[in-house]
């Protein structure tokens, strides 16, 4: 996939020595990661936090040095992650591995979010992506219902025969909504529901878009 990791390389420039870097998940942030196992390799000095189990276990496997939230004592220099969908102002649909909560809550505790995407991720509305909410396992059904009342078309997430869970332990509905014209107002509406752990809107979060282009280029946004 070289446009993820191209895109991925690049963002992986912008860490410095003494950084605390959030770690994405996904097929893209794979490539940042490997990125900077070897920086890791050749000197760079930082610490990380991952936005998944995965994400953790092979940036341990590379060597980059991983704190836990408890040794954290200022924001998170820099999160770099993937992204499912990003429009025309830079607001995100997260979530299709299933890690949304975990990196929203370490791309909010970060002073600046890289976003790495390819060119295929770039929309001008978000929603074709069916929208992932991570609802807890009790009175899903009714969560579902909720979730219908907002206009979408919820799946419940399978992995082959069993439902898909997060490393959190809950489910993952996939919310066919369409065309979102109002992010921020949809997200605040789908965490007042009861059941709904948060959901894969990242709304003025990302600081920086950085594309990588079928024909080799990479752009920043
Ligand atoms: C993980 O849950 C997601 O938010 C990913 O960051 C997103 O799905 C992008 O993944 P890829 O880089 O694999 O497309």
């Amino acid at each position: 996939m070289e446009t993820k990791r191209i895109a991925a390389e690049r963002a992986v420039e912008y860490i410095e020595d003494g950084m605390v870097v959030g770690l994405g998940t996904g097929s893209t942030a794979y490539w940042a990661i490997q990125k900077i196992g070897a920086r890791v390799k050749e000197g760079l000095r930082i610490k990380a936090l991952a936005t998944s189990i995965e994400s953790e276990a092979m940036a341990e496997a590379l060597g980059i040095p991983i704190i836990p939230f408890a040794e954290l004592s200022g924001p998170i220099d820099l999160t770099i992650d993937g992204a499912d969908e990003v429009d025309s102002i830079s607001n995100l649909i997260k979530g299709g591995g299933g890690a949304l909560l975990r990196e929203k809550i370490v791309a909010k505790a970060s002073d600046r979010m890289i976003v790495i995407v390819d060119q295929s991720k770039l929309v001008t509305h978000l929603g074709d992506f069916p929208l992932p909410v991570e609802v807890v396992p009790f009175g899903n059904e009714l969560t579902v219902r909720h979730l219908i009342g907002l206009g979408c078309e919820p799946v419940i997430r399978m992995k082959g025969e069993e439902r898909f869970l997060t490393d959190n332990g809950n489910y993952i509905a996939d919310c066919a909504f369409g065309r979102i014209m109002e992010p921020g107002r949809l997200e605040m509406q789908l965490n007042g529901i009861p059941g709904v752990v948060d959901n894969g809107l990242f709304v003025q979060m990302a600081s920086k878009v950085i594309v990588g282009y079928d024909n080799g280029e990479v752009g920043e946004l």
